[in-house]
């Protein structure tokens, strides 16, 4: 490659998972560190992130068409950006990007990212490199401080996951679970606050997983880490995703009953209803047990939104089997919850099972599954109607003078009047829609 100026501006474009926004605002904070700003809405940038996604479909491919598009429009601008693919794609098919995508300059998996910099420097001097090392969260001890931060913030305390559902491309991309440091943790919640979070969601592959050491030295689970966070003067909100069925210890569910800031919801995935595709899956609990554990959650804190993830079209999935997840999902009446055609992972378990399902089933799945959690959404947002609660303000909506925020239940909530960004205002929820709930402000609630 011919060497090239310094980038002076940069976008970072993340796709799927929150952890990937997570590693995205904090490449962004790395490169501010170093002068290089955000490029002004509708102008090109010098340097792009493209932060993958690896977990579904083909993410690879909407990577090379991203790079085709930006080759284009440098080459119509004069100049083509310095491009990086970052993220799980990166981990999983750096070499072959390198080989078959030669605008881009650098491929940096998700442990790696702190060497971004570095990594730059070089690219500037026209060499190419990879790096999709995976040391044990050094990145993490190596990026700047954090000095801004939304209302509503992200920590990832724990990555990689062990538990090797049999469809799953994360504990390959991703690695090993490691918990990050409890000290680090609250130190970094702490300055998250200071710049500007009220409410925190603790962030990992598999966060009930999380377990570190307290100041005293005793060994403490997610609740444990929870119950530091909620000592935090001006934080006002704890939440945590996503979960595993397997790690969710009687802490935890006690915490959900006794600790005001831990918010009323839980994203819990099951990804069936059927124990046989269950078991296929890898994933260590039954519809029963699930079920059964939801119930230990609803009686510590009975007004709990619940969430899942689901997969229609598992390989060897019947109509009876995909019939039990209809009834799961009828049994839990979730809040919401996310459902996906069943994606064939190469390097998988799952990819090489015998009777995958075909697309036009999947597709015919989906909808059926989709309508069921809609209908259980909307009755969910109707059940709010008429209650008070309090509502983060993370943004202002269409019109002027209207808000819209999170309600403890994770549902969106719009109204009018006199708040800022960040704001606790407490409203009067008088109107559910399928997506959102219209509210009438009754107070500012202070810190
Ligand atoms: N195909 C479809 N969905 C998947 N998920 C993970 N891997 C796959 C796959 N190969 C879904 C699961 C998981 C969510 C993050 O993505 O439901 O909980
Ligand atoms: Fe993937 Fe989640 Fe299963 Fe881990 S627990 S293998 S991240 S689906």
């Amino acid at each position: 490659m011919k060497p090239t100026s310094a980038p002076r501006t940069y976008r970072v474009k993340s796709f799927g998972c929150q952890m990937n926004v997570y590693d995205g605002e904090r490449m962004a904070e790395m490169l501010g560190e170093r002068g290089i700003t955000p490029a002004p809405e509708g102008e090109e940038a010098d340097l792009v992130v493209l932060n993958t996604c690896h977990i579904r479909e083909r993410a690879a491919e909407k990577v090379y068409s991203d790079i085709g598009r930006l080759v284009k429009a440098g080459t119509k601008a004069g100049k083509t950006p310095l491009i990086a693919v970052a993220g799980c794609v990166a981990q999983a098919e750096g070499d072959e990007i390198m080989a078959r995508a030669p605008a881009v300059s650098m491929v940096v998996g998700p442990q790696a990212y702190h060497r971004l910099p570095a990594m730059i420097d070089r690219a500037v001097q026209g060499e190419r490199n990879t790096d999709t090392d995976m040391p044990a969260i050094a990145k993490f001890a190596a990026l700047p401080e954090r000095r801004r931060s939304a209302p509503a913030a992200f920590l990832t305390v724990q990555e990689g996951c062990d538990k090797f559902c049999t469809y799953c491309v994360v504990p390959y991309t991703r690695g090993a679970e490691i918990s990050r440091p409890y000290a680090d943790l609250t130190l970094e919640a702490r300055k998250l606050v200071d710049a500007g979070a009220r409410e925190i969601t603790l962030l990992g592959q598999n966060v009930s997983a999380w377990s570190g050491e307290d100041e005293r030295g005793h060994k403490v689970g997610l609740a444990g880490l929870i119950r530091a966070l909620a000592q935090v003067d001006g934080l006002a909100r704890i939440r945590y995703t996503t979960s595993h069925p397997a790690d969710m210890d009687d802490d935890l569910i006690a915490a959900h009953g006794e600790i005001d800031k831990l918010m009323p919801y839980l994203h819990l995935p099951v990804q069936s209803g059927s124990d046989r595709v269950l078991k296929a899956m890898n994933r260590s609990h039954s519809a029963d047990s699930y079920l059964r554990l939801l119930e230990r959650f609803r009686a510590a804190r009975p007004d709990l939104a619940l969430s899942g993830d689901f997969i229609v079209g598992f390989p060897g999935e019947t109509e009876a089997e995909f019939a039990e997840t209809l009834a799961l999902v009828d049994a839990v009446g979730y809040a919401q919850a996310y459902s996906f055609k069943y994606s064939s992972r190469p390097g998988t378990p799952a990819a090489t099972m015998a009777d995958q399902v075909g697309m036009e089933v999947m597709d015919e799945r989906l909808q059926r599954l989709q309508a069921a959690i809609n209908r259980d959404q909307h009755a969910f947002n109707r059940a709010s109607e008429g209650r008070d609660c309090e509502v983060l303000v993370e943004r202002k909506g269409k019109l002027p003078g209207q808000w819209l925020g999170k309600s403890p239940w994770l549902q969106s909530v719009w109204f009018e009047g006199e708040c800022a960004i960040g704001d606790l205002v407490r409203v009067h929820l008088a109107e559910a829609g399928p997506n959102s709930l219209r509210g009438l402000v009754r107070e500012t609630v202070a810190a």
